[in-house]
């Protein structure tokens, strides 16, 4: 299949180009920047040449948007909202005027769409959007707001020959440098990665090779439209999420942090404690129900696995830097 991946530079990106490329199907980024090969300029706002890379493909799967791990000022809030709004109308606009259009649109949007809650799972049946929560910051349902118009933007589009699917993900959890996997396991590795604020708020997570064969199974299953859930289908409270985390790398002790301390932590990753503190009790019923099966659906074995495939990563990273013609590293190799 040819698929193109608005957006695909980024962290999710590359797992779904590395995978779906492995997979023998051609696969064509749309960026701002273009560097590499299969690299399409376009600017996420108009439509211009690049539309014609989505004329004829197969698939279409928009990843476009600045991204979170930022602080939420007012400035940022808004080029979230404009970059997922306006990327999401333009893309609509290459698919509506194509002469063959892709037969799938799978838009990229958030689990950050559900309320915060504790008492309960949210599907996509029965669970509550979020923004109306008593006792939580004012941005958090701006945020909420994001993932509405955003999705709405998809739903707006006038394209009947494409089917359209919103996904609604929690963290992709892999091994690659700088994505969330790795930010939480270096907290965990330097002692830290402790109960944040009690750590009674629910982490939704999904292992990477489970969001990438998910991914798969929505292009193949036709009967598939609308909002689907791609989270593990055990979403578990940050305090044992990190429990789990820590003894995957074999560290026995994780400091708490309060709420406060949190603020802190996020000002020096420049990032927000909404990642931290909202509870995201996300569960995938819509992909159970059609008889998708997880290969990782518990936290504690995903987390072992992507720790074994992070440390064999750095030594990988370690057997490059190490001097040539070493004997050890020709028999390591
Ligand atoms: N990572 C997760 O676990 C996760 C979970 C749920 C939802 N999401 C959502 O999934 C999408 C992809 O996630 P990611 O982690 O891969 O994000 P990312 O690493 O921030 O990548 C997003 C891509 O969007 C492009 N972009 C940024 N600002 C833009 C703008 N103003 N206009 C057009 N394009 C812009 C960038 O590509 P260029 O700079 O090359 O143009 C960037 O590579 C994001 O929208 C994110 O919110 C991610």
């Amino acid at each position: 299949m040819k698929i193109v991946i608005p957006g695909g530079t980024g962290q999710v990106g590359a797992i779904l180009n590395r995978a779906l490329t492995a997979a023998g199907h051609e696969v064509v980024v749309l960026t701002r920047r273009p560097r590499r090969e299969r690299e399409i300029a376009w600017d996420g706002r108009s439509l211009g040449p690049w539309a014609a890379e989505l004329d004829g493909s197969d698939v279409v799967i928009n990843l476009a948007g600045r991204s979170v791990s930022c602080r939420y000022t007012q400035a940022n809030l808004k080029a979230m909202m404009d970059s997922r709004v306006r990327s999401t109308e333009v893309v609509g606009e290459a698919v509506a005027s194509a002469a063959r259009p892709p037969r799938i649109w799978l838009q990229m949007s958030t689990a950050t769409v559900y309320t915060h809650r504790f008492d309960a799972s949210n599907d996509e049946i029965t669970g509550v959007v979020g923004g109306e929560e008593p006792g939580v910051p004012d941005y958090w349902a701006y945020s909420v707001e994001i993932a509405r118009n955003w999705e709405r933007a998809q739903e707006r589009a006038d394209t009947p020959h494409t089917r359209k699917v919103a996904l609604r993900s929690a963290m992709v959890m892999s091994p690659d440098r700088d994505g969330v996997f790795d930010v939480l396991s270096r907290l965990a590795r330097l002692g830290l990665g402790g109960p944040v604020a009690g750590g009674a708020q629910y982490v939704s997570w999904i292992h990477d090779r489970d969001f990438v064969r998910a991914v798969e199974f929505l292009i193949d299953h036709e009967e598939l439209t609308g909002p689907v859930n791609l989270a593990a289908p055990t979403p578990v409270p940050q305090r044992a999420f990190m429990r789990a985390l820590r003894s995957a790398w074999g560290v026995p002790v994780g400091l708490p942090a309060t709420k406060w301390m949190a603020k802190i932590g996020a000002l020096a990753l420049r990032s927000d404690t909404e990642l931290l503190l909202k509870s995201r009790r996300v569960v995938p019923r819509r992909l159970l129900d059609a008889g998708f099966v997880f290969d990782h659906a518990a936290w504690p074995e995903a987390a072992a696995d992507l720790v074994r495939r992070a440390r064999g990563r750095s030594g990988a990273h370690d057997r490059r830097l190490a001097p040539t013609g070493s004997g050890s590293l020709r028999r390591r190799a």
